[in-house]
């Protein structure tokens, strides 16, 4: 097994890679580190490579990139993902400040890079918009979630932080609740993306912004259950959900196997569980719009 230890980047092919870059640079406020040709590397306001985009005829999620212990040798790990018939090769140069990549193929058909070392990608930048402090988690709808959870599980050492009944899973590699979510879908493809904001004033700043852009929020403010994050829901230029939450639920300690103590949490401790749609959809808060929906082959969340 591999210790996945951090989410670092996704890298999106889109048909219309200016437009993409317009929406994240001006409405969510991350900064385009470098550019060439056919693609962008986009970076949080503290240098943080965050999204990848690349030319493509289709919106969609490509690749995942996660930070692995400085100590893991490439070789190594190509050699106990091939104990699991995973075939990997790694790759050089391929994204700025980060040398050297361990790239193979998830159960789902998207590319997982493993990489040691990383730069920022510049400090302290002028952003406009929203400013998240960081790319915080993706979700995927897939019709064999049970089978692509035990995936990330199994090789990349992610723990399951909640289900949602059966259909949806939510897997940390970390402190934060979950970095990685699959749900139950008829077709393979992403659900949203998550940025954390720094506390439920930024929200609100991200929703007076989005208002002055005219970018329709299509669900929340509110509070879900599982994870416990406050989120706003909207869309980016390539109509993909786009989720910005903060007061996420973390695990300081993996040996006590709860998360840390909040005043709105239920349980006493909260431990990882299976949640019922409604409790685990919405402490508080507005119900999702159809906007939400829209698209969507998938069972609600
Ligand atoms: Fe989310």
């Amino acid at each position: 097994m591999i210790q996945v230890r951090r989410l670092g980047h996704a890298t999106f092919e889109t048909p219309d890679v200016e437009k993409q870059i317009d929406y994240y640079t001006q409405v969510l406020g991350l900064v385009l580190a470098a550019r060439e040709k056919d693609r962008a590397f986009l970076a949080t306001k503290t240098g943080q490579l965050a999204i990848t985009l690349q030319r493509g005829e289709a919106a969609r999620c490509t690749k995942l990139a996660f930070e692995v212990s400085p100590k893991e040798n490439f070789a190594d790990m190509a050699k106990r993902l091939a104990g699991e018939g995973i075939r990997s090769e790694s790759k050089s140069d391929a994204i700025p400040g980060t040398p050297k990549v361990l790239a193979f193929e998830d159960n789902k058909g998207t590319t997982i890079e493993l990489f040691t070392e990383w730069g920022f990608l510049g400090r302290d930048q002028a952003i406009m918009g929203v400013g998240p402090l960081k790319f915080g988690h993706i979700a995927f709808a897939c019709p064999n979630q049970k089978e692509v959870t035990d995936f990330y599980c199994r090789v990349l050492g992610f723990r399951v932080s909640d289900w949602i009944e059966d259909f949806f899973s939510f897997l940390r590699c970390g402190p934060d609740h979950h970095t990685v979510n699959f749900i139950r879908g008829n077709s393979t493809k992403l659900h949203h993306i998550a940025f954390e904001l720094k506390d439920f004033a930024h929200l609100q700043s991200a929703c007076e912004w989005f208002g002055r852009k005219n970018v329709t929020i299509i669900w929340g403010p509110g509070r879900h259950g599982a994870g416990h994050n406050i989120f706003i829901y909207h869309r980016n230029a390539d109509d993909q959900i786009v989720e910005c939450y903060t007061e996420l639920d973390t695990m300081s300690d993996e040996e006590l196997g709860y998360f840390d103590p909040k005043p709105w949490h239920v349980d006493q401790p909260q431990r990882p569980k299976v949640w019922d749609r409604k409790a685990a959809t919405l402490v508080w808060g507005p119900p999702p719009t159809p906007d939400y929906f829209r698209g969507r082959d998938a069972p609600s969340f």
